[in-house]
């Protein structure tokens, strides 16, 4: 029994009823505005985390709030819940069904519990600190899968990419020669699901926000996979370059994003 039980209980809670919510007005027609060139935000991010946002502060309601859409006082506590109210919009917003909410608790700058929750799949991974992770009660494990040519990777790309050299296409050219393949699914705290599933071998991101990360790494690190920056150095969820894999194919993961770095990749 987990001390953070009580707290994963009440998001998964409140990832079910945005879950619910999403699933409703999947494919109606939405109210959608640009938050840069390429970057959407629908009305149904801003009503997601406001449902998640109230059903958490009606249980908790001093705890601290970190969400995508929306500005929240910081220093309420040590115990800040970290949300991602539709992770994967521009799927959402083109009804692509690859999307979820994904909610993460942080204490005392550590992730401790977990929800990420896939409304059209009906998919709730959960996971909290000691205590293993789960999709939908089922225990998970990372896959056995290695080396590098051996590997199914996820990846993405940053919305700036088209101003902004820092946008992953050099990773992408060398790890898509060096892996067996990669998937750019569109919903990075899914990705990080699906190596927590075994589903994926590897994930690989840069410039990634704290809700993006923050249920996924718990998840990772709970079905016994290994989470670091590029560096392969402890990974913090405000670093913008993340590593996550089933362990096995790390260092051969850090080490081709460094040899990218230097322009000395295969
Ligand atoms: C995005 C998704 C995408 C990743 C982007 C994120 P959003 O989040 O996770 O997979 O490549 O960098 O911003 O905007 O759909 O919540
Ligand atoms: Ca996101
Ligand atoms: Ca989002």
């Amino acid at each position: 029994m987990s001390t953070w039980n009580a707290h994963l209980h009440t998001a998964v809670e409140a990832a079910r009823k945005a879950g619910s919510y999403q699933r409703h007005r999947f494919t109606s027609q939405l109210n959608v505005d640009l938050k840069g060139d390429k970057d959407l935000v629908t009305e149904v991010d801003r009503e997601s985390e406001r449902l998640i946002v109230e059903h958490l502060l009606t249980r908790f309601p001093e705890h601290t709030i970190l969400a995508e859409e929306g500005e929240y006082p910081q220093d309420r506590s040590t115990l800040r819940w970290i949300i991602d109210p539709v992770d994967g919009t521009t799927n959402y917003a083109h009804g692509f069904p690859w999307f979820c909410v994904s909610i993460g608790l942080e204490a005392a700058g550590e992730i401790v519990a977990a929800v990420i929750f896939n409304p059209i799949y009906d998919e709730l991974f959960t996971a909290t600190k000691g205590g293993g992770a789960y999709l939908n009660g089922r225990k998970l494990g990372v896959s056995g899968h290695s080396p590098l040519k051996n590997s199914l990777l996820g990846t993405g790309f940053p919305y700036d990419c088209a101003t902004d050299p820092a946008n992953n296409f050099d990773n992408f050219i060398a790890f898509q020669k060096a892996a067996r393949g990669i998937r750019r699914a569109g919903a990075a705290a899914l990705d990080l699901a699906a190596v927590a599933a075994g589903r994926l071998d590897g994930f690989w991101e840069l410039k990634l926000k704290p809700w993006d990360v923050a249920a996924g790494i718990l998840m990772v690190r709970e079905a016994g996979g290994m989470v670091t920056g590029f560096d392969g150095a402890e990974y913090s969820i405000f670093n913008n370059r993340i590593v996550a894999s089933n362990g096995l194919i790390h260092a051969e993961m850090t080490a081709m994003l460094a040899a990218v770095a230097r322009n000395e990749s295969p």
